[in-house]
């Protein structure tokens, strides 16, 4: 294996939160940050794209697929959410952990399973940002992004 490829496993399977810089970012900061960007539910937001490329335990994630399908549900069209948004998450067991956050959150919402794993199936990547190929373009991007350094 290539050392870059086996950098990125090692930190995929099983670095701990420190050497991920994975410190997540509380509810209200998370709102702040938002409201100032402009992703606000009051906005079309279901014809936007937003990009979150280190999505850890989904702070950003959840906010705004809430703000998304607020906006969506307020214009009658929750049909096709699935461009929205994109995010991306190195660490496998954190990835799962979000995704089913998100599928729970869209069921609650009254999509219907199927549905709501379609959805996630689209916005989530498993992998690192860095060497991903996402396709843009994208109205916002957001995310707090930390990293540890070691010598
Ligand atoms: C500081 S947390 C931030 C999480 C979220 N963005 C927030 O603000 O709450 C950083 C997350 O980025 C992930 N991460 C680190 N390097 C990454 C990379 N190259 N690509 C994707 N995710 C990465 C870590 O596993 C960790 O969960």
């Amino acid at each position: 294996m290539c050392p870059i490829a086996d950098a990125v496993e090692r930190l995929a399977r099983d670095s701990d939160r420190s050497e991920r810089g994975a410190i997540f970012t509380r509810r209200e900061v998370v709102d702040f940050m938002l409201d100032l960007a402009g992703y606000t539910a009051d906005r079309p937001l279901y014809q936007m794209r937003l990009l979150e490329p280190s999505f850890g335990g989904g702070e950003f994630l959840l906010a705004v697929a809430s703000r998304l399908v607020t906006a969506a549900k307020a214009a009658g069209a929750v049909e096709d959410l699935v461009d929205c948004i994109r995010a991306v998450e190195l660490h496998r067991n954190t990835y799962l952990d979000t995704r089913s956050k998100i599928i729970g959150f869209l069921e609650q919402s009254g999509f219907a399973p199927k549905e709501s794993h379609r959805i996630v199936d689209a916005w989530l990547l498993h992998g690192d940002f860095l060497l991903s190929e996402i396709q843009g373009p994208f109205d916002f991007v957001v995310a707090i992004h930390r990293m540890s350094v070691r010598n």
